[in-house]
């Protein structure tokens, strides 16, 4: 939304099993978008969403947005010790390595303007042990890593930046579905001295993300979180602790 206000056009996407259940064509509506299938886990999906955007704007895009992540066995509530490896493999797949494919798939089909830029949501459980996050811990520890990795490739071949952006913990599908996500929640509130950043304020930040006023950030994991990532204590712990 906030892309489509600053003037952006834009292309959305989803697990086509997704799309029966979420509100994706209001959305689309709203901000004039075409609506592209795609399960992040098929090479055949990523290549017709890719091929069909370059066909759509009649050349490559500017930007790239990635916002997937799922674990099967958050869902099904097994603790991270004791997953199952063919669900933590989906998780992988789904989660982190989905981020490889596209790169790969926009650079074979150079689908990416000169200075483009895209940006990938992470979570600071990627540096930092939160037991319930479980297994997408290392999932965004992966995503990170493969941005860090193409990120140098995309920027030698075609000055494309690449980054993670780490968001505050936001009441949506996914992060309800970590266990104990209200305590989750008001632990980062009391955590963070300017506050834990909005659904709203993430979206503003990633449209400075896409603009040309940071085309030298790349291969950066960048913490929008209201200072939390750097807090070691507040005084608003304290007080919790010493009650
Ligand atoms: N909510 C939070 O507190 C929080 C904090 C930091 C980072 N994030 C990250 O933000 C991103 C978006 O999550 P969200 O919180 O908006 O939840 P969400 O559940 O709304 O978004 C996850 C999306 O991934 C899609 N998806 C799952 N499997 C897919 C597949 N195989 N192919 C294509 N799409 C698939 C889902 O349909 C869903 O739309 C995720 O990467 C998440 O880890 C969320």
């Amino acid at each position: 939304m906030r892309c489509h206000e600053e003037g952006g056009e834009l292309i959305l996407t989803n697990a086509p099993v997704a799309m029966r259940l979420g509100a994706i064509n209001k959305l689309a509506d709203d901000v004039k978008a075409l609506v592209i299938p795609c399960d992040v886990t098929s090479n055949d999906d990523m290549i017709n969403l890719i091929t069909k955007s370059k066909e759509h704007f009649g050349g490559g895009v500017d930007f790239i947005l990635h916002s997937v992540g799922m674990s099967i066995n958050m869902r099904k509530g097994k603790s991270y010790t004791e997953i199952d490896y063919l669900a933590n493999q989906k998780t992988l797949d789904i989660s982190a390595i989905s981020l490889h494919c596209l790169l790969a798939t926009t650079m074979k089909l150079d689908a990416i303007n000169d200075w483009g830029s895209v940006v990938a949501l992470t979570y600071i459980a990627a540096q930092r042990v939160f037991p319930d996050y479980n297994e997408m811990a290392d999932a965004k520890a992966l995503l990170e890593s493969v941005t860090r990795s193409f990120g140098y490739h995309y920027a030698l071949k075609k000055h494309v930046r690449v980054n993670t952006y780490s968001q505050s913990p936001t009441r949506t599908t996914a992060g309800s579905g970590v266990k104990g996500f209200d305590g989750f929640i008001s632990y980062a509130e009391k955590m963070s001295p300017l506050g834990i950043a909005t659904a709203e304020d993430c979206a503003n930040y990633i449209v400075t993300l896409f603009s040309d006023l940071t085309r030298y950030v790349t291969m950066q994991n960048l913490f929008h979180d209201g200072g939390f990532s750097f807090t070691g204590v507040t005084e608003s712990v304290i007080q919790q602790m010493e009650k």
